[in-house]
């Protein structure tokens, strides 16, 4: 009896796992980017007061043309996502989502369509709870034919959100959609905004294993607003958890500090520069939310730079570390690719200034994990220049300009 109690346990331990079915799609390998709605058009519903911010079918495939025409496309943006207040308010006589038939006349399929045409993808939204944080329709009780729809409409891309549900169901119902995605054989990157309502709503410590298991993204904090302070408290957000976030964090599963606010008018050159390069320095999703024809050069230039964007897509994927050097001033480090032989990384420093005036900092790469004896090439990447080599004796010395970055890249030589 006992036997084969024992055996009836290892059966158990062998076997329990394949019930509860992980996340494997081979998306997101790297962190999207792309563009999305809410940041900059927020609901958008209402056209006729506020045409500037009206969320419909011609301001996506706007969006999906500029991608394709200005440059990022190419440059690596891919995913365009309708966030909230796409619907009509009522599901259809067979329970399905509509969408709202004035501002989408053609539909999603016919959107899908236009943006793969661009060899861009495709995102949307939902909530789990019964109804959006919008109070549109939700997912909850619709989670199998929901997904069925998004794959029809060959949606590459869902965002959802977690307003309005207890706890308890947070932590059951995001596995439950993942599975009802996975069901359908289409491919969706699945964006969960699930520890960011155990946190802030519900006021726990969320367990990011279940998270990282089940979704390729998740929020962690608040909603990002086009401002300085805004921008400064995620970032301070991301310094101090990052023991508990960057386990978790790597191909396929990323913590996602919400969109990239440019377009807004809100930050300065240097302030646009630390808003991006932190973010890149994460490996955070780069999602721009703004009317694109408001992006600045000096932004588009950021934006597209391709020596900055290889540091965030680099596919290692790590989280840069955060070193606080002074009050103000925080060095962030990223080992990456290129590696010399199998041991010897690629690294970014990043210096951080939060303060208003300009601070003189200097460090020693190898206090930082660099350690390949015949040194590395330095290259200034916002100056598109290489400076002195340093060895492993050397130190790199500084002046921060105020509310600014200063981002090098080694490379072994
Ligand atoms: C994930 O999917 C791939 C191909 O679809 C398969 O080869 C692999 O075994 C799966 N891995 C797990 C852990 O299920
Ligand atoms: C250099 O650091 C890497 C980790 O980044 C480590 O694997 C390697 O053993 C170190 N090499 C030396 C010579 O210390
Ligand atoms: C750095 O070292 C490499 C390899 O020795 C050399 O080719 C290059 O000229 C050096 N760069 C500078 C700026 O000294």
């Amino acid at each position: 009896m006992s036997k084969w109690n024992d055996v009836y346990v290892m059966f158990l331990f062998i076997f329990m796992p394949v019930h509860v079915k992980l996340l494997n799609n081979s998306l997101a390998r790297t962190p999207p980017m792309g563009w999305m709605s809410w940041g900059y058009y927020m609901c958008g519903a209402n056209c006729e007061k506020n045409p500037e911010k009206c969320l419909n079918e011609n301001l996506i495939l706007t969006v999906a043309d500029t991608f394709y025409q200005e440059g990022y496309q190419e440059a690596g943006y891919e995913y365009i996502i309708i966030d909230d207040c796409w619907s009509e308010l009522e599901r259809d006589s067979n329970g399905r989502l509509v969408p709202d038939r004035k501002r989408f006349p053609n539909g999603m399929k016919y959107i899908a369509d236009y943006i793969h045409k661009r060899n861009l993808k495709f995102g949307m939204y939902t909530n789990i709870a019964k109804k959006t944080c919008m109070k549109y329709p939700g997912s909850r009780d619709h989670f199998d034919i929901d997904a069925k729809t998004f794959a029809e409409w060959d949606v590459d891309y869902l965002k959802v959100d977690g307003c309005f549900v207890e706890e308890d169901f947070l932590n059951t119902a995001y596995i439950q959609l993942g599975s009802a995605l996975q069901k359908t054989g289409r491919q969706m990157v699945y964006s969960c905004s699930w520890p960011y309502y155990i946190q802030y709503i519900h006021n726990k410590i969320p367990d990011y294993q279940p998270v990282a298991d089940h979704c390729n993204m998740w929020r962690n904090y608040h909603d990002v607003v086009a401002s300085w302070k805004v921008i400064k408290s995620i970032i301070m957000h991301y310094q101090i958890e990052y023991k508990r976030l960057s386990p978790h964090h790597g191909p396929g599963h990323w913590n996602d500090p919400d969109m990239i606010v440019f377009g807004s008018g809100a930050l300065n050159e240097g302030q646009s520069r630390v808003h991006l390069t932190v973010y890149l320095m994460l490996s955070a999703p780069i999602l721009m939310s703004c009317d694109v024809n408001n992006i600045t050069p000096y932004e588009k230039q950021l934006l597209q730079n391709l020596d900055l964007l290889a540091i965030g897509q680099d596919p290692l994927g790590v989280m840069a570390k955060p070193y606080q050097l002074e009050l103000e001033v925080t060095l962030w480090v990223k080992p990456h690719l290129p590696m010399k032989g199998d041991k010897y990384h690629s690294f970014s420093f990043a210096i951080v200034n939060f303060d208003v005036r300009a601070h003189l900092i200097s460090f020693f790469p190898s206090a930082y994990g660099a350690n390949y004896t015949d040194g590395y090439s330095v290259m200034d990447v916002f100056a598109n220049t290489f400076g002195k080599n340093v060895t492993l004796s050397d130190y790199i010395e500084v002046t921060v300009p105020p509310e600014d970055v200063i981002l090098y890249s080694l490379f072994p030589l």
